[in-house]
């Protein structure tokens, strides 16, 4: 059985949990559920980043331990994730000491092999990154373009991994496996932080204590980054098993946003070559989402009112008490492509809604339902196997699954509702509610039924509740996500006779 390991960044427990982090852990969850449908063993990982300076600093400013504030702020994390119907097969935390033992072992086997040494840096420091800049990278007055504070100056002796030992294998490997990073651009961002040259990087540190402690020198803990990447190590047994570390590596999948390819493309696919492993054989970059073209800028979004709000004040499951799960999810995964940056406004999310959810899939379920009542007397007839459709159908499947297969959980549902579409656009051409009962209204109701089947299938991925819903009205048993794509998916297999059931919309149409 084919493996997939998929994974999303682990999130700081600075702060909450924000629409931000719901993008990449939404579309990891779909993409995952994709894989399980397709009869893959999958392992989903997503978690927390528990240790830094920028959590102690959190910790602080609340007058807490930094543990007693991670224990606080990781739980929120999960519950969100539940909240949006995440299945994720684990849930990391890097303070566990399942990955303060793969963090040791890894770095004291890089340790070992010569890579890291003592040395001095001083240099300008961002704390939100965790990540020394470069003073070309500053705006005016020393600040952080993505955080917009100011950078502070640290000096440090410690520890150095010898990134720049790497500069020539890192090229190497990239010319050797050119699909690795995607898109195509952020390979090319990648490759051109290789080309510009590569410094050695201060991985220990001694101004703070909170951090996984250096094994061959306890005074030290590690440096942020260096613990938090090996996350995706110690799940997968990388701490008490071997170091090949089994079946799930190194064919992984990073999901990460663009701000952090520099730590996941150059540092660590460095440190993975340094500790004698593969490095992971596929990062998929994520945008931002923006509100006013901004990611931190103030505006009006959530709740329609007049309340100036930042995208990361933006909780999830105020937006899945608001409009409901699947909806969430389905704008999620809908509205931004990934690799682009995209506008995530409440306006955004209500005329999706409407047009998509409630005007096309909602709608052909009900009209289906009813007129499968009617005309019918309720039970769903089969379809027609020469149908327009069934080819319509064909197509379909066959996109919707090659943009699974290529983390584009956007065109996937694009395709599928074409479906939907043209579905919709054969019952208004056939009008059987206007017609006598009969074999050609039959046909026409069994090819939409079928088409609904085909639909629930691959969109359950986005939408479980919904697509087990729409699969229980049509009169099936069972789940979608339970059965095997593709051969469920067929035109033909819709086998009518099942009682179709009348059911309040969907999706009640929202106002703005
Ligand atoms: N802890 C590090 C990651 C370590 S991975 C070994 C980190 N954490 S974070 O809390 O800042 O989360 C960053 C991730 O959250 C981004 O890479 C991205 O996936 C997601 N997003 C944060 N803000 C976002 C937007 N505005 N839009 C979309 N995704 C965003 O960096």
């Amino acid at each position: 059985m084919p493996h997939f390991y998929v994974t999303t960044p682990i999130y700081y427990v600075n702060d909450a949990p924000h629409v931000g982090h719901a993008y990449a852990t939404v579309n990891a969850d779909a993409v995952a559920r994709w894989h399980r449908q397709i009869g893959d063993e999958v392992l989903f990982l997503t978690g927390t980043d528990e240790h830094g300076q920028k959590v102690a600093r959190a910790a602080e400013e609340h007058k807490m331990s930094p543990q007693a504030w991670a224990d606080r702020l990781a739980p929120r994390f999960a519950e969100t994730w539940a909240a949006l119907d995440v299945a994720n097969d684990d849930f990391i935390r890097t303070t566990e000491p399942r990955h303060h033992r793969a963090v040791q072992r890894f770095l004291q086997r890089i340790f070992d092999n010569g890579y890291i040494e003592p040395g001095s840096y001083a240099g300008w420091y961002c704390v939100g990154c965790e990540a020394y800049k470069d003073e070309s990278e500053l705006l005016p007055g020393r600040v952080c373009p993505d955080h917009r504070r100011p950078v502070e100056w640290l000096e440090q002796e410690n520890y150095f991994f010898r990134l720049s030992a790497f500069q020539d294998r890192l090229l190497e490997w990239y010319r050797d496996h050119p699909h690795s990073v995607q898109p195509e651009t952020k390979r090319n961002e990648a490759l051109s932080f290789i080309k510009g040259g590569l410094q050695d990087i201060s991985i220990t540190r001694t101004s703070i204590d909170w951090g996984v402690p250096v094994p061959w020198d306890p005074n030290h803990v590690f440096y942020v980054w260096y613990d938090a990447l090996v996350n995706y190590l110690t799940a997968i047994g990388y701490a008490d098993g071997d170091d090949g570390v089994g079946e799930w590596w190194p064919s992984v999948h990073h999901l990460i946003g663009k701000e952090i390819i520099r730590f996941h493309c150059v540092w660590w696919p460095a440190m993975c070559m340094a500790a004698g492993i593969d490095p992971p054989a596929h990062v998929q970059v994520h945008g931002f989402l923006l509100v006013g073209g901004e990611r931190l800028s103030k505006t009006r979004v959530a709740g329609g009112g007049e309340r100036a709000v930042k995208l990361t004040e933006i909780a999830p499951t105020a937006l899945v008490d608001d409009f409901g799960v699947d909806p969430i999810r389905y704008h999620l995964l809908r509205e931004v492509p990934l690799g682009a940056d995209g506008e995530f406004s409440y306006e955004g999310i209500v005329s999706r809604y409407n047009a998509d959810l409630a005007n096309n899939l909602g709608n052909l379920m009900s009209r289906v339902a009813t007129v499968v009542g009617s005309k019918c007397g309720g039970t769903g007839p089969a379809p027609r196997l020469e149908s327009r459709l069934a080819g319509v159908a064909a197509e379909v499947v066959a996109s919707a699954t090659a943009a699974w297969e290529r983390f584009a959980p956007h065109d996937a549902l694009e395709t599928t509702w074409r479906l939907i579409r043209e579905t919709n656009a054969e019952l208004e051409a056939a009008e059987p509610w206007r017609a006598e009962p009969g074999p050609e209204v039959d046909g026409v109701l069994g090819d939409a039924l079928q088409a609904l089947q085909i639909v629930a299938l691959l969109a359950a991925p986005a939408m479980p509740t919904t697509c087990a819903e729409v699969w229980r009205r049509i009169g099936l048993t069972g789940r979608p996500e339970d059965q095997r794509l593709p051969g469920a998916a067929r035109w033909g297999t819709y086998p009518g006779g099942g009682a179709v059931e009348k059911a309040p919309p969907l999706f009640p149409r929202r106002s703005q």
